[in-house]
């Protein structure tokens, strides 16, 4: 069965259809939380080097006493592991390694000068789809370096947000190579964050939660500052990189499966390929935090979140309107409604709350598939396997 968005790991994008497949694919079951990860410790080979004194010895690192904040164990030893799926993401991320400029734009570039090529409405999709992208991964990357890495105790945390940060390098990069490519106007693509309501509403929601964990002065260590981190943490992986990014792949996701765009929906597949990952790895942060620190998750905290949710919910659906003022590529505005909600609802049970619009279901289920890519061969094959090292990758 296709799962939503779980567990991505290391393959290729399938390749963008023509078609969407007729069937039907609900959502995995939610997971239950997960129980603390049992203690890492591989085999210990003897050591030919002299004895350790008692008190090198008490310095030593012990995984169990790893917290994910604030711990008081040296972050600069990776191991000994106690968040081996922190461990297993990063070796996952670098596994899907790819640079944008492999990615051939040739038939985009023919496409978007042909004045028949795209209908306005299209011309206007890509153009607001960009104009959010292009700054969006630039914030979430400040956000992760200047911000939530000097707050994460467990350094195999530090080692993915490390991986997560130059992947966020690497998206802005392709949201650029595109905007070059199609020969667009920088100036109005990347100012659009400024000057365009929807796109700059969607950051201003945004910015205060940076702002949060980038202030030099702000420290965790009190149930306060602790659900401050919380907080921030619950908005990037769940609302903006859970939320905030999917009427934008949908949109490119749609072009091209229409074979239209194809080298920039290539990208897109890629990206979020990623941003499930990076999604996922968030709530598995949020979910350890939570089970570490029980006393930040009061019903009070659990409120302001869920009208956050509803907030973020509102705020990208005038983005999808603002977007597609009529129908485009058998989208419309509408349509996302119900997509908001259902992406809504799964963020919001991820982390341990209720749904918030029970029984939305899913009007995109090819959107799934394109997510779920465990299993699909496809013709990058071969470069993607240039990247893999020491057989990451199993292919069925
Ligand atoms: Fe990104
Ligand atoms: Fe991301």
């Amino acid at each position: 069965m296709l799962s939503w968005d779980d567990e991505v790991t290391s393959a290729a994008p399938a390749p963008v259809r023509a078609t969407p497949p007729a069937v039907s694919i609900p959502p995995s079951p939610v997971p239950a939380m997960r129980a603390p990860e049992q203690v890492f410790a591989p085999p210990v080979a003897p050591s030919a080097e002299q004895p350790v004194a008692e008190e090198q010895l008490a310095r030593r690192v012990n995984a169990a006493d790893k917290r994910i904040i604030n711990g008081t164990t040296d972050v600069n030893q990776l191991v000994p592991f106690k968040y081996k799926w922190a461990w297993d993401k990063y070796l996952a991320g670098c596994a899907n390694h790819w640079m944008p400029q492999e990615i051939n734009m040739q038939r985009d570039i023919e496409l978007w000068k042909n004045p028949n090529g795209l209908t306005p409405d299209e011309r206007r999709l890509v153009m607001r789809n960009l104009g959010f992208f292009v700054t969006a991964d630039s914030l979430a990357a400040n956000n992760i370096v200047l911000g939530t890495y000097r707050h994460i105790t467990a350094p195999e945390c530090r080692q993915y947000l490390l991986r997560q940060a130059f992947e966020e390098a690497i998206h802005t990069h392709a949201y650029q190579y595109i905007v070059e490519s199609l020969g667009l106007d920088e100036a109005e693509v990347f100012n659009a964050y400024h000057e365009v309501a929807s796109i700059r509403d969607k950051d201003e929601f945004l910015i205060p939660f940076i702002d949060a964990l980038t202030n030099p002065e702000f420290k965790t260590g009190t149930p306060e500052t602790d659900q401050t981190l919380l907080k921030s943490l619950i908005v990037f992986a769940c609302l903006m990189e859970g939320l905030f990014f999917y009427v934008g792949f949908t949109q490119i996701l749609a072009l091209g499966r229409q074979n239209k765009m194809m080298g920039a929906a290539e990208q897109y597949q890629y990206i979020l390929r990623d941003e499930s990952m990076h999604c996922n790895f968030g709530i598995d942060l949020i979910n350890t935090i939570k089970m570490e620190n029980p006393h930040l998750w009061t019903a009070e905290f659990r409120e302001e979140i869920k009208a956050l949710f509803l907030h973020a919910v509102e705020l990208e659906y005038r983005y999808a309107e603002d977007t597609m003022p009529r129908g485009v590529l058998g989208l419309n505005a509408p349509m996302f409604k119900g997509y908001l909600r259902f992406i809504a609802n799964r963020r919001a049970q991820q982390i341990g709350l209720e749904a918030l619009f029970p029984n939305e279901e899913n009007p995109f289920p090819w959107m799934s598939e394109m997510i779920d890519l465990k299993k699909e061969r496809n013709f990058f094959e071969t470069r993607v396997i240039e990247y893999q090292t020491g057989g990451a990758l199993s292919w069925e």
